[in-house]
């Protein structure tokens, strides 16, 4: 990730946080991944009358990625408005691994301070599809 694409990213995740669609927490996020193509892709927050339908800001984003056929995930940026850098949950931080082992997370404060990862850091010993070929 350059620093022209990491500005672009907390531009693009900032933009994608203001449509986030938080009315019962709200607590609204927004991520911006970067594809191995070099395309960016953004998702935010998804709540739902049934609380545990919603879902978070990074899962979006990867399953926009996904959808626009990317297979590699570089790096992604989150942004909250919260006045700390907001970390992924567990759940995401399983799908975020999924797709790139040296993944780089960024998470960036609304005053625009930002705190960076990478995705072993964050999921150390992580569950992998290598596992599964390991079963008895
Ligand atoms: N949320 C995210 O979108 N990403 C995170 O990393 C943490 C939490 C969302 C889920 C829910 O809509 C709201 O924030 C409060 O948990």
């Amino acid at each position: 990730m350059t620093d022209i694409q990491k500005e672009q990213m907390k531009q693009r995740a900032a933009a994608a946080m203001r449509n986030a669609y938080a009315p019962y927490s709200n607590f609204r996020v927004g991520a911006a991944v970067l594809g191995g193509s070099g395309a960016i892709h953004v998702g935010c927050n998804v709540e739902n009358a049934s609380y545990p339908v919603g879902t978070c800001a990074e899962r979006n984003a990867i399953g926009a990625a996904i959808a626009a056929g990317e297979t590699r995930i570089m790096a992604i940026v989150i942004t909250a408005a919260h006045p700390d850098p907001v970390p992924p949950c567990g759940m995401c931080r399983q799908t975020l691994y999924e797709f790139g082992h040296d993944m780089v997370v960024v998470c960036v404060a609304a005053d625009g301070r930002e705190r960076q990862y990478t995705i072993r850091e964050l999921l150390p010993d992580a569950f992998d599809s290598g596992m599964l070929n390991g079963a008895r």
